[in-house]
């Protein structure tokens, strides 16, 4: 069984690579989905993140998981590679509205596709790409919580700034 992990990975933290963990256990193949104009402006552009992500895997000792990018409706990129499932994370109740909502937009358009939900671990339950770049933005440290590709890629896009 084939799933779609989509997400706006801007940039991708150790939430998101313990939901795609816990997802790779579950589907035969799993492919990430990064998307270019998520609804926020992104502070890493599309191919950024899309790197980030598959350096992150590489970190973790993945090697089965393509990443691509796409614009658009998630629900057409899904169709197009022909998955069963779209993959989402869950952290705790706040994150529900906004996916109950998204799962049955997704689903009304099309019905053969299911929305799949894997919670967190407990100690990714308060983390974010936000949150992460809020802390980094100030100095603070986050190597618990993202890759070290992406803790050096903050880094020099803050210098940059
Ligand atoms: O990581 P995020 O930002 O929570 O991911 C949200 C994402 C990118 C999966 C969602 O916004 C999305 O699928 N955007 C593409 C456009 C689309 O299909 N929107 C309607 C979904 S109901």
């Amino acid at each position: 069984m084939k799933a779609l992990y989509p997400g706006s990975f801007d940039p991708i933290t150790n939430g998101h690579l313990d939901v795609l963990q816990r997802a790779r256990k579950v589907f035969d193949q799993l492919t990430v989905a990064v998307v270019e104009n998520p609804r926020k402006a992104p502070l890493f552009s599309a191919e950024e993140r899309r790197r980030l992500v598959e350096e992150s895997l590489k970190e973790v000792g993945i090697e089965d998981v393509p990443v691509i990018t796409y614009s658009g409706l998630l629900i057409e990129c899904a169709k197009r590679l022909g998955v069963v499932a779209i993959v989402r994370g869950l952290r705790a109740t706040s994150d529900f509205d906004y996916e109950f909502q998204m799962a049955l937009m997704n689903r009304d358009l099309d019905s053969d596709i299911e929305t799949v939900f894997f919670m967190t671990a407990g100690e990714y339950s308060f983390l974010s790409s936000s949150i992460v770049k809020e802390v980094k933005r100030y100095g603070g440290d986050v190597s618990k919580f993202v890759p070290r590709c992406v803790e050096r890629a903050l880094e020099e896009k803050f210098k940059q700034k």
